[in-house]
């Protein structure tokens, strides 16, 4: 059978300011209201946010109330499926590419920590070091290991162990290989590459060249297949297709559901839903990147306070004015401020961050003082996060790793 056209809009999303939001690059002033538009999901509006108070009976988390998850896709289906009390499961992942994960690959599991214990549901979590053995210049071995010791950091996270499933890719895929054949047979080379976009890089023969190898075009079709409960027989019974599913995400992953969600009626399959954060923005400011390869771009679940401490106030971008004075006089910038924009994700007291806002922006608290705020806030959360990661033994890593029946 050939398959259908795709319906749904291309990934790279370039426009004159030079946003790019690709599931591999995030560069440029990011409008995320036209993300939206470009992207074709919803935003998140206030009745929205009400239905969800309505329906779960839980406050809806700040970053919900502060639009930092800002974008859905069948948001509405899975509360009322969850009025309905039938059952849902949520999917995230990781790209196990480094040692340590950054506080930005945090803020989709804390948050899939917080619907977990809200939809009290079963949660299933990819490491791809499938991906990050094609895409990165790693060795596969490597990439399997990182997967395991980044699983220990996210279990840190606080999931329950009698609800949850992390599998690396390279050990679970032949539990879910029927569920990729049949989205490899449904979905045509060039919707791949006008969805992912990719080419070869460079000149053949020249130095630099970067051929595009054919693992790469068969991997989105890896990530999507946990959208469906069928890749998990031991959990929801073989060929399952009735429970729809929840993917938490930062809004680069995007192309890859919108390819899932695509193929899913074609396979007889329900579409994913999504819920889409923002990028939690690097220090030297939200044009730059966070990357794990860069130290001074990002605070690490691994730093000290006193790294964190030096890396805030020598990096973290400041929307303060040039003197004192001036400052005293024009007040800060909170929409350039990292630390204030890096508040925003972590303080969660609404009443303390609306009074560090009005005190930064008239002036009367200074860079110095902003950046203060920040270092009280996040250092104890990191210590947190390292004595919880600290009681991940091997033999709980195993026990979240094994494919086994859990609790729906
Ligand atoms: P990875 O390892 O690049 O990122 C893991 C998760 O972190 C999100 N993220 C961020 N969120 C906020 N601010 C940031 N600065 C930031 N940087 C990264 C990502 O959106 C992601 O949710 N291919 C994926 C792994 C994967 C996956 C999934 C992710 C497999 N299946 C299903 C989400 C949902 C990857 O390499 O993620």
């Amino acid at each position: 059978m050939a398959a259908a056209p795709a319906t749904e809009p291309p990934a790279d999303v370039g426009d004159a300011d030079d946003m790019v939001v690709t599931a591999w690059e995030v560069s440029g002033k990011i409008d995320y209201n036209k993300l939206i538009e470009q992207f074709g999901s919803q935003a998140i509006t206030p009745a929205l946010i009400e239905k969800f108070e309505r329906v779960t009976g839980c406050k809806a988390h700040p970053w919900i109330r502060r639009g930092i998850f800002f974008s859905h896709r069948d948001l509405d289906m899975i509360l009322d499926n969850y009025a309905a009390g039938k059952p849902m499961y949520l999917y995230t992942g990781r790209g196990p590419s480094s040692e340590a994960l950054h506080l930005g690959h945090l803020i989709p599991f804390l948050f899939t920590k917080y619907l977990q214990d809200v939809f009290k549901c079963v949660l299933v979590i990819q490491m791809t070091d499938d991906e990050k053995f094609l895409w990165k210049d790693l060795q596969l071995d490597e990439c399997h290991r990182l997967g395991f010791e980044n699983a220990k950091d996210i279990i840190a996270c606080g999931f329950d162990i009698s609800k949850t499933l992390i599998f690396s890719d390279l050990d679970y895929v032949g539990h879910m290989y029927p569920v990729i054949v049949k989205i490899w047979k449904a979905v045509t080379y060039n919707q791949v590459k006008g969805i992912f976009g990719f080419e070869d890089k460079g000149v053949p023969g020249e130095p630099g060249y970067e051929p595009v190898n054919i693992g790469k075009h068969a991997f989105p079709a890896v990530q999507a297949a946990p959208s469906f409960p069928a890749a998990f027989p031991h959990i929801f019974g073989a060929g399952n297709n009735t429970v729809p599913c929840l993917i938490p995400c930062a809004i680069d992953q995007d192309p890859y559901f919108r390819m899932t969600r695509d193929v899913a009626p074609r396979l007889g399959f329900l579409k994913p839903a999504l819920i889409h954060s923002k990028f939690f923005p690097a220090l030297q400011g939200a044009q730059s990147k966070m990357s794990a390869s860069d130290e001074s771009s990002a605070i690490f679940c691994t730093d000290t306070p006193a790294e964190i401490k030096k890396k805030v106030n020598k990096y973290a971008f400041s929307g303060g004015q040039q003197t004192e004075e001036e400052h005293r006089k024009l007040g800060g910038n909170c929409d350039t401020d990292i630390s204030y924009q890096w508040l925003t994700f972590f303080e969660h007291d609404d009443a303390k961050l609306a009074r560090i806002k009005e005190e930064y922006s008239s002036g009367r608290m200074l860079s110095g003082e902003i950046k203060g705020e920040l270092i009280k806030c996040i250092t104890p959360l990191v210590q947190r996060h390292q004595s919880a990661r600290a009681k991940v033994t091997d033999e709980i890593v195993k026990t979240f790793m094994t494919p086994r029946k859990l609790a729906l």
